[in-house]
């Protein structure tokens, strides 16, 4: 075994961002295996494109014979699980793709994991780690003035996505517990930063502001998510590999709940200075209140206290720090929100936001 790892799902927002920084800080080999679905794009990886230490695979999590065959060529000491199909208001629309890929595709990759597992030596099955990247969502909602997540809460996903991402988390679990796989999974609150696909609510907002079109915020906007910086998540997650204890949960997040008319604001704040509007008002004026989404939860909080203790993570970025690097991110990258905003991108927002008595196009 060297030290080469199994990224799933790294042509995506977090998985790209995980896997340039694994690259180049040289941390050895990824094998990156995408499936290259509408949210996932090469263009993430183009720095990283002529590096020997990156190596894509165009293939499915849920194709096992190919899975085998990849880790019997490259023989990593770890996989981390990032594919997923992620966004909540397309589980609302079709959750049949949820099923498929974040249930039944987790299924083969567990599977063929095992099997890869099974055959190693000693030695090699105790170094040997699965890395699940789950999320904050399969705790359900909190109230006002609930106590944040912890990794004891009891899991109540409230849409098809987060009952997917649930039922995930709890075949990783009894991998673990039955066959003895030696997992982990973390589950992070809300990420934002480079790369983030504009149908998400902090890049739609600087996308639709700069293209003078409506910044749509669902009910009232007192929906409150907990901010997190991508790097700050990937370091995370880093760190879990590197000395967390097998089969245990690590909950991720940074402290930064925010009411989403308020990050709102903020990035209309920031783009008024940075590329203050033609007509010289604000890009709030643009704000548009819509129906609200199906089964709406109202609040999600990650309590991060195991983690810092335990493994010694924080997050490096406050809210306002990422925020700022981000608004900027998008600014000098104008070509790719193009790139990524032409095609079936349309389709979407138009058939989303339609139905919300908006248009978008
Ligand atoms: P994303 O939608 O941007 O990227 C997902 C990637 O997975 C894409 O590159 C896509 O092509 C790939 N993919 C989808 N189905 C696949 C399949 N069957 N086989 C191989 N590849 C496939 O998602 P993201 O926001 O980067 O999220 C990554 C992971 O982190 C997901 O598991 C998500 O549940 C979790 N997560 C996300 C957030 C967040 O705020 N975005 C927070 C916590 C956890
Ligand atoms: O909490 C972690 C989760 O965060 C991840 O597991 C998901 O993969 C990720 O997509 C994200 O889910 P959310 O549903 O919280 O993210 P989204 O950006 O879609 O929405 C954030 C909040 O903003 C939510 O309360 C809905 C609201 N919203 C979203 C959109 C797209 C709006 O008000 N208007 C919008 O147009």
């Amino acid at each position: 075994m060297n030290k080469t790892i199994i990224v799933t799902g790294g042509a995506g927002f977090i998985g790209a961002n995980f896997v340039l920084a694994w690259v180049k800080q040289g941390l050895g080999k990824v094998v990156n295996l995408d499936k290259l679905t509408y949210a996932g794009n090469l263009e993430n990886l183009l720095e990283i494109e002529h590096n020997p230490q990156h190596f894509f695979v165009h293939g499915d999590i849920g194709d096992q014979a190919l899975l085998a065959e990849l880790l019997a060529e490259h023989k990593p000491y770890a996989i981390v699980n990032f594919a997923a199909e992620s966004h909540v208001d397309r589980s609302i629309h079709g959750p049949e793709d949820f099923i498929q890929t974040n249930v039944v595709g987790t299924f083969h990759l567990l599977e063929a994991v095992r099997a890869y597992w099974t055959s190693l030596s000693e030695a090699h099955r105790k170094q040997f780690r699965f890395l699940h990247v789950s999320t904050d969502e399969v705790y359900g909602s909190l109230g006002k003035n609930d106590a944040a997540f912890t990794e004891n809460h009891t899991y109540a996903p409230n849409s098809p996505y987060s009952a997917s991402k649930a039922a995930s988390d709890h075949l990783v679990r009894a991998y673990h517990h039955t066959y003895g796989l030696p997992t982990l999974t973390t589950n992070c609150s809300n990420n934002y930063g480079p790369h983030h696909f504009p149908e998400k609510l902090i890049p739609l907002v600087i996308h639709n502001a700069l293209s003078e079109l409506p910044l749509p915020i669902y009910g009232t906007g007192h929906q409150i998510r907990d901010w997190l910086y991508v790097e700050d998540h990937c370091a995370a997650i880093r760190r879990v590999l590197e000395a967390g204890n097998v089969g245990e949960v690590y909950n991720i997040g940074g402290w930064n709940e925010k009411p989403n008319i308020e990050v709102v604001k903020t990035l209309c704040r920031i783009l008024d200075i940075k590329k203050p509007r033609a007509d010289g008002k604000s890009y709030a004026d643009q704000i548009a209140f819509v129906e609200d989404r199906l089964g709406h939860d109202q609040r999600y909080a990650i309590d991060a206290t195991k983690i810092a203790k335990e493994l010694g993570w924080k997050p490096k970025e406050t809210f306002e720090s990422g925020i700022e690097k981000t608004v900027s991110w998008y600014l000098e990258h104008q070509d790719w929100v193009a790139n990524v905003t032409s095609g079936d991108y349309r389709h979407w927002v138009a058939k989303n936001y339609a139905e919300r008595g908006e248009e978008m196009a």
